[in-house]
């Protein structure tokens, strides 16, 4: 029997409704499987820990989160009690950054009986991987001067580490999915670093023959996601572009309260994390309706980085199936509770 250890924080909001609903469907995926269990450690950290300690966390939460197989994490957020930039960066971003998660992961996947905006989608079904340690998003860079003569200057940073591992966990990820990779570039107007991206891109090519390769610069390449985005089925993209690709994929889904995400330690010194996209959306919070189909998606992600794949289909097909037999909370166009779509969820898990 394996066991998983999993740090879980179920956050603020919503958060704390639908991290129970995605337990419950990993303790019924375990059920089913019948050579795994998941042992699950629940941390109260919060905005309502902060007003009780005057912190999100203790000052050795990471000490304590490092041991752990992966930290499970809801929504962090309550603007009526803590500023969300106290809350985003007393948590949530001490977590990433100080685990090295150095990837973020977003899939998108067209759903039978989900509302997207677009008019006709196809079956389309993609992962992007981003880059989320380096790139466009820094610090280094300044600013002189004031009025007429003011400067500011961001450099955008790229190693040729930080660029060759996002890369190959593409390549890996495709080679396990439908082995086609797409590097999201803008060689033709940025000038240094994206012909490096390109260049690193076309020397690891090499070492992944079976897997079909393009790049598509990022204008065109948005457009290509609302246009046809059934073309596609990895992405890696730098930090910036691929925050813009990620909330396309979300978008085209049809709402935030379904996709999920994964951000990615690659080091194996301390564990990943995964995280719906949404927040903690204190406008529905405690009233019993969030949908907890991201998050549950999430546990398929968790899942799938554990290499338990098969089950984390097994999921992610009951998922669909309740979705399209119309069991769905009310911000997808249903009446069902965040109880009944779990309930469906799990029963159709052990269905034969
Ligand atoms: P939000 O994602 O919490 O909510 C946006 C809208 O989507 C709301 O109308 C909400 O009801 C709806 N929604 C979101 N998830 C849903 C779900 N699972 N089921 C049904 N409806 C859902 O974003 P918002 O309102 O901008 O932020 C609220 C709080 O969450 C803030 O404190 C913010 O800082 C925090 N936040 C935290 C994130 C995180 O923990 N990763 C990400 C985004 C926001
Ligand atoms: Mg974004």
């Amino acid at each position: 029997m394996k066991t998983y250890h999993i740090a879980v924080i179920p956050g603020d909001g919503i958060g704390k409704e639908v991290v129970p609903a995605a337990v419950k469907v990993l303790h019924t995926a375990a059920e089913l499987h019948g050579g795994i269990k998941f042992e699950f450690t629940e941390f109260p950290w919060s905005c309502d820990f902060y007003i009780e300690h005057g912190k999100m966390m203790p000052d050795d939460g990471l000490e304590i989160l490092k041991d752990y197989e992966a930290v499970f994490l809801g929504a962090v957020g309550n603007p009526r009690l803590v500023e969300d930039h106290v809350s985003l960066w007393g948590l949530l971003l001490k977590i990433r950054r100080g685990f090295e998660q150095v990837l973020n992961i977003r899939p998108a996947k067209y759903f039978k009986g989900l509302n997207s905006p677009l008019a006709d989608p196809k079956n389309f079904d993609f992962v992007v991987v981003r880059e989320n340690s380096e790139g466009e998003y820094s610090e280094v860079g300044g600013r002189i001067h004031k009025g007429e003569d003011e400067i500011a200057i961001q450099n955008a940073i790229f190693t040729r580490k930080g660029t060759e591992r996002a890369m190959r966990y593409a390549f890996e990820l495709a080679q396990k999915r439908n082995r086609r990779l797409t590097s999201a570039t803008k060689s033709n107007g940025i000038f240094h670093t994206m012909p490096f991206w390109d260049e690193v891109f076309n020397e690891l090519k090499a070492d992944y023959p079976d897997v079909a390769v393009n790049s598509t610069h990022i204008d065109a390449l948005s457009a290509f996601l609302v246009i046809k985005p059934e073309l596609f089925d990895v992405i890696v993209a730098s930090n910036l572009f691929g925050d813009i690709l990620t909330d396309i994929g979300g978008a085209i889904m049809g709402s935030i309260g379904i996709a999920p995400s994964a951000n990615i330690n690659l080091n194996g010194k301390y564990p990943s994390m995964f995280e719906p996209v949404h927040g903690s959306a204190p406008d529905i919070a405690g009233k019993g309706i969030a949908n907890p189909i991201g998050q549950i998606w999430t546990a398929k992600m968790m899942l799938d980085h554990f290499g338990e794949t098969e089950l984390g289909g097994k999921i992610l097909e009951a998922v669909e199936w309740v979705i399209a037999k119309g069991i769905k909370t009310p911000d997808i166009g249903g009446t069902a509770t965040t109880a009944e779509v779990t309930e469906a969820v799990c029963g159709r898990i052990l269905e034969k």
